[in-house]
């Protein structure tokens, strides 16, 4: 088995005085795509912001290949290889795909360089032909991509993806979906939080459930496809 690109340990994470998170912990290993899984509100963009350090946990641990990043500013924590795309996608509206796609190239921890932005328009040929459009005028799914393609490009050791599918068409969401499984299948190591669970069952290798902010399973993918009293109690809308 390989080593855990990410250890969460135990994080507790207040909105003020509300507590929303109690002692989560997760981890990911090289080349796997976890979902995190949970109803609304039960605490999955929380627990990728305080990953990030953008919603700084109270008590915990959060550590890259071994090496403890929680407590570091939110710059810091993306540099030491963490890309995340937030709920909102954040891609700057009023520049081109292309300027986007530049925006967000910088090397690795390690130096990497595997997403030159050839590499990019292989794997999102639905970009290519509008490399030269204004971000802001793409759809939904074209600005998903985008943010998803910009964030490769800096070369994270780990890939968050806030709710992917969230907000976009049937068809859409499909594709979304194609291009996850290709990043599986050329091994990278990717986070999803979703609150679509048929979204992550053809596509995730492991889930980890979040139910009012407490961490209620962990497992391979075919066990929860196998485990109807959890999807039933934690995962059915
Ligand atoms: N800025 C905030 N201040 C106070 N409470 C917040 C804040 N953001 C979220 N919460 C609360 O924290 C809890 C967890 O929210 P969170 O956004 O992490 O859930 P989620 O699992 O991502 O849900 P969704 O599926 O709707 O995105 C919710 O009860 C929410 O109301
Ligand atoms: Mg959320």
């Amino acid at each position: 088995m390989s080593a855990a690109v990410i250890e969460v340990a135990d994080l507790d994470v207040y909105y003020g005085t509300s507590q929303i998170l109690f002692g989560v912990g997760l981890s990911v290993r090289q080349g796997e795509t976890m979902a995190l899984l949970g109803r609304n509100g039960a605490g999955k963009s929380t627990t990728m912001k305080a990953i990030m350090g953008l919603a700084p946990p109270r008590r915990g641990k959060v550590s890259l290949r071994g090496v403890v990043i929680s407590g570091r500013k939110p710059h810091a924590i993306a540099r030491a290889g963490l890309g995340f795309v937030p709920e909102d996608r954040q891609i700057f509206p009023e520049h081109t795909v292309e300027d986007n796609l530049v925006i967000g190239k910088k090397r690795g921890p390690d130096g990497q360089d595997e997403w030159p932005i050839k590499r990019i328009y292989e794997v999102f040929p639905l970009l290519e032909p509008l490399r030269h459009r204004i971000a802001g005028r793409l759809s939904g799914g074209e600005q998903q991509m985008l943010a998803i393609a910009r964030t490769l490009m800096g070369n994270p050791a780990l890939l968050l993806l806030d709710e992917p599918s969230e907000g976009l068409a049937p068809i859409i969401v499909q594709r979304i979906g194609e291009l996850l499984r290709q990043l599986r299948s050329i091994g990278s190591t990717v986070l999803i939080a979703e609150q679509n669970m048929h979204f992550c069952l053809g596509l995730a290798s492991h889930a980890t459930v979040i139910d009012k902010g407490q961490i209620v399973y962990a497992a391979g993918i075919d066990d929860l496809k196998a485990n109807d009293t959890i999807r039933r109690r934690y995962l059915a809308l």
